[in-house]
């Protein structure tokens, strides 16, 4: 699909059928994670890929009031990045995060980015961090940022609108 194409009909998509994720999918949405630019060409992110169901499932209280895209989910790709390698790390596993979200969604695959860092998980007084971080032995320097949430669309959402020009998010040589 061309790329304006893909951009225009990428959604989230957060109910899925029980259809599987190739291997050859799979490969080619991590393929394209690993293709995002980073700070000083770092390469900060690491990720788990989670496919087992009993893990898909505990991961559901990883978000306070229960992350239940997670409950169709057929995969998830939980990504972390090493705040020792680089002060873009942040910047670094969010582009890799989208990236890997519109191939996703140019293969069919429906996904949904679920937030991690900075929000509470269903268990008292732990964060969705410390959850994840327990739940996937995940070493002290990486920091999760997010969870790619996937698997075939239940149903296809529309497209958004498309942007308007002239628009008023836009300034032109100065604000
Ligand atoms: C940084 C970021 C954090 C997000 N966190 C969540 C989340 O925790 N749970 C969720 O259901 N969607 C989350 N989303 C998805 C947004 O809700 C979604 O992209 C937005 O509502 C626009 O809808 P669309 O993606 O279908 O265009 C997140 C998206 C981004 C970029």
């Amino acid at each position: 699909m061309d790329l304006m194409e893909t951009l225009k009909n990428r959604r989230s998509v957060r109910k899925y059928t029980d259809q599987k994720i190739t291997d050859e999918a799979l490969e080619q949405i991590l393929s394209a994670g690993m293709l995002t630019p980073s700070g000083k060409g770092l390469k900060p992110w690491q990720a788990v890929v989670i496919r087992d169901p009993e893990t898909l499932s505990a991961l559901v209280s990883c978000r306070q009031g229960g992350a239940k895209m997670l409950q169709t989910a057929t995969c998830a790709i939980a990504v972390f990045s090493d705040k020792d390698k680089t002060d873009t790390y942040i910047e670094d596993s969010s582009l890799f995060m989208g990236y890997m979200h519109l191939m996703a969604s140019s293969l069919g695959i429906g996904s949904v980015w679920l937030q991690i860092r900075l929000r509470p998980s269903d268990q008292e007084g732990v964060s969705s961090e410390d959850f994840v971080r327990d739940l996937l032995s995940v070493p002290e320097n990486m920091m999760p940022e997010a969870i790619l949430v996937m698997g075939y669309p239940e149903s296809t959402p529309e497209p958004n609108p498309a942007p308007e020009f002239p628009s008023s998010l836009v300034h032109y040589e100065k604000w």
